[in-house]
């Protein structure tokens, strides 16, 4: 069965705590706004298309309780007020990716347009809202698929494997965890596997949140897909000795010269695949394209707590692969005193970046060196 970080019915939706992987699948509700910015902020869900949704659809959940409360106000002035608000609240809680701020102002629209007819109720911008925000979820999967299609047909089709299968080196958690289903960049790993084109992917650990251990390789492990785990500090002597054809990663802002954001390390990543003569390409929906951003300098990097470089959790070891999963420890792993740096994306520079994976195709330089992404 696909893995499943977002489960959603009109009125219920549940989220997979990713704190908890991959030792432990405990799906936690949501009933609100509120809800969902706390576990947005807490990285119980996080991915840059996952946030969105997750956000869009609490709000879905709180405006069907408050109805089922009778507490719907009947003016849709009033509701879309209430919309606007919360969706306002909700953007504070991550800045780096771009996906949930685009959404809010997208949904903004939609309930403005719908407030705004004769006919207007709040029962009417309430199901508006629902609708819209419901699609997205429908959409992820869908624009993923083709994210995985395309990347992989380039990757085929670019890519020196001399008719062999392709070794791919991934970064952080792109896959069904961090969106609706199926992935972006793990979307490419996934695609290159069905058609029989990948010999192996790699993925990395991705300190300090270790996205890549804790569930790019249990994604990577649920669907029978080749692979193997390195740390982060591995990957310039892996692209040196094993023959990888591209580095793939995912974004949570590409700005509108191509300059792309994404998790902390992946720009290493960059000057890595160029040294070593690997492609690295990109993989996201449009909706991570901000035309609004001119470049990498202006997007806003989230800064984390240093707690994270300097402890490491998890459940007790008990020997043989096993873990207590009813008993968790945190071990310090740094002397008390010192000071953290913990930005958690970094910026790519649109020079090293081969190609721009989207739903629609993946965009390449153009004649003037530049990506052109009013796509
Ligand atoms: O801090 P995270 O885990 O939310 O960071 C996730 C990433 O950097 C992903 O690569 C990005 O959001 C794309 S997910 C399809």
């Amino acid at each position: 069965m696909a893995l499943q970080a977002i489960k959603y019915s009109r009125g219920e939706l549940r989220i997979l705590d990713q704190t908890k992987l991959p030792h432990q699948e405990q799906y936690d509700s949501l009933r609100s706004s509120n809800d969902a910015w706390h576990a947005i902020k807490n990285m119980r869900v996080r991915g840059a298309p996952a946030i969105a949704i997750v956000a869009a659809l609490a709000l879905a959940v709180e405006l069907e309780i408050i109805q089922a409360d009778g507490k719907l106000s009947e003016i849709a002035e009033e509701i879309k007020l209430f919309v606007y608000e919360k969706l306002d609240y909700l953007v504070t809680s991550r800045p780096t990716a771009v996906n949930l701020a685009d959404a809010a102002g997208k949904l903004k629209k939609l309930v403005d347009g719908a407030a705004a007819g004769k006919e207007a109720t709040g029962e009417k911008v309430k199901d508006a809202y629902i609708l819209a925000a419901e699609e997205m979820l429908v959409d992820d999967v869908r624009d993923n698929e083709n994210i995985g299609r395309h990347g992989a047909e380039w990757i085929i089709r670019n890519c020196d494997g001399g008719g062999m299968k392709t070794r791919i080196l991934t970064h952080c958690n792109t896959g069904s965890l961090a969106t609706a289903g199926y992935g972006t960049a793990l979307g490419v790993i996934r695609s290159l596997h069905a058609n029989g084109s990948l010999e192996l992917a790699f993925c990395t650990e991705t300190r300090p949140y270790n996205q890549g251990s804790r569930l790019t390789a249990y994604e990577l492990v649920h669907d029978d897909i080749p692979a193997v785990l390195i740390t982060d500090s591995m990957a310039a002597a892996l692209l040196q000795q094993e023959n990888i054809a591209a580095v793939v990663v995912g974004a949570d802002r590409v700005a509108a010269n191509g300059d792309t954001a994404n998790k902390i390390g992946t720009y290493a990543l960059s000057i890595l695949a160029r040294h070593h003569g690997a492609k690295f390409l990109v993989a996201a929906p449009r909706t991570t394209i901000d035309l609004g951003t001119a470049s990498g300098k202006d997007i806003i990097i989230e800064m984390r707590p240093g707690e994270e470089v300097g402890r490491v959790r998890g459940p007790r070891d008990c020997g043989g692969g096993e873990v207590d999963p009813d008993c968790w420890e945190t071990v310090s792993i740094a002397p008390k005193g010192i000071k953290i740096w913990n930005p958690s994306f970094d910026v790519t520079p649109a020079e090293l970046i081969d190609g721009i994976v989207t739903e629609v195709g993946v965009v390449e330089k153009g004649s003037d060196g530049s990506f052109h992404l009013n796509i």
